[in-house]
C-alpha cells in the first residue's frame, strides 16, 4: 500500500485535555477521504498532526504517527509530496503580494518571493498554469489582500498544487465563501481528484463532499467516530449520532445537504 499516513495510539493533550485521543488510522496516498465533525471534534489539530505541524504528545507504548512511511520529515521535502491549504494561510499574504507572486513562492514554500529566490522559466509557466486551471488568471496581478476570501482560496490552492503534490489537504475549504463560490470550489475540487491529487477534505458542512469522495472518517470530541466506505458511514443516520441531532442527508445531482427534520 501507497501509505500517506500511519496512526497508532496517537493523542495530542493540551492543558490537560486530550483534544486527540488514541487515534489508529492508516490512510493511504490513492484515496480521496473525507473528514467530518462538528466545531471542536479536534478536526484541525489532526490536520496539524498529517501535515508535520505537530507530533503525538507521547511516544513509546506501540504510538506511531509516520507521513509518507517517515517518522520525521524536512518540512520542505514534505511540501512536495503534501499540499496544505487552510483558511489562516491567507493572512500570512496580507503584505502586497499578488495571487502571481503568492503561487510562484509555492515553489519555495515561502510567503512570497525575494531576491535570493532562483526563479526559473520553468516555475513561472507551471504557476501560470495552476493559475489557468483554477480559472483566476484574470487575477493574477491583484494583491491577495484585496481579493475576496474565494478568490484568494482560489490562488492558495493553485500555490499548492505547484509543486504536483501526491495528497491535497483542505481545512474547511467553503469557510466564509457565498454559495457561487462554494459551488465552483466544489468543481475545482472534482477537477483536482481527476488531475490524479487526491483530496483529504476536513470540513463540518456536508455540502463541500464531492462525489469522489470515496472514504469518510467521522471525528467526534477528538476520537474516531466511525471511518468506513462512503456507502456504509454516510448516510442520515450516522450524520445524525455525529451531530447530536436528527438530520437527512440528500444527494442530487453530485451535490449533498443535510437539513434537521
Ligand atoms: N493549542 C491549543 N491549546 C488548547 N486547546 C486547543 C488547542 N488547539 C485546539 N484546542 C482545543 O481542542 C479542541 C479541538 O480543536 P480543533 O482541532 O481546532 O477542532 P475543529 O477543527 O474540529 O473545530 C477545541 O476544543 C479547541 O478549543
Ligand atoms: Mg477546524
Amino acid at each position: 500500500m501507497d501509505s500517506f499516513i500511519e496512526l497508532k495510539k496517537v493523542s495530542v493533550l493540551r492543558g490537560n485535555r486530550k483534544i486527540l485521543d488514541d487515534i489508529n488510522l492508516n490512510i493511504s496516498s490513492s484515496e480521496n477521504v473525507a473528514v467530518i465533525g462538528p466545531n471542536g471534534s479536534g478536526k484541525s489539530t489532526f490536520i496539524k498532526l498529517i501535515t508535520g505541524k505537530i507530533y503525538p504528545s507521547y511516544t513509546g507504548n506501540g504510538t506511531v504517527c509516520r507521513l509518507f512511511e517517515r517518522r520525521r520529515w524536512n518540512i520542505h521535502d514534505l511540501r512536495s509530496m503534501l499540499g496544505i491549504v487552510t483558511n489562516e494561510l491567507q493572512y500570512d499574504f496580507y503584505n502586497e503580494i499578488t495571487g502571481f507572486e503568492a503561487v510562484l513562492s509555492g515553489f519555495f514554500s515561502s510567503i512570497g518571493i525575494s531576491n535570493n529566490h532562483a526563479v526559473t522559466k520553468e516555475m513561472i509557466r507551471k504557476a501560470g498554469d495552476m493559475i489557468d486551471f483554477l480559472d483566476v488568471s484574470s487575477l493574477k496581478d491583484k494583491k491577495i489582500e484585496t481579493m475576496s476570501s474565494g478568490e484568494a482560496r482560489r490562488f492558495l490552492i493553485a500555490r499548492s498544487l505547484v509543486n504536483s503534490p501526491k495528497v491535497l489537504v483542505l481545512d474547511e475549504p467553503s469557510n466564509s465563501l457565498d454559495i457561487s463560490s462554494s459551488l465552483k470550489l466544489h468543481n475545482t475540487m472534482r477537477k483536482i481528484s481527476d488531475s490524479g491529487t487526491k483530496i483529504i477534505l476536513v470540513t463540518h458542512l456536508v455540502s463541500d463532499i464531492i462525489p469522489e469522495m470515496d472514504r469518510f472518517v467521522f471525528f467526534k470530541d477528538g476520537k474516531i467516530f466511525a471511518d468506513g466506505k462512503r456507502s456504509e458511514i454516510f448516510t442520515g443516520d450516522r450524520l445524525s449520532s455525529l451531530f447530536d441531532m436528527e438530520v437527512r442527508l440528500d444527494e442530487n445531482n453530485g451535490l449533498c445537504w443535510i437539513r434537521a427534520v
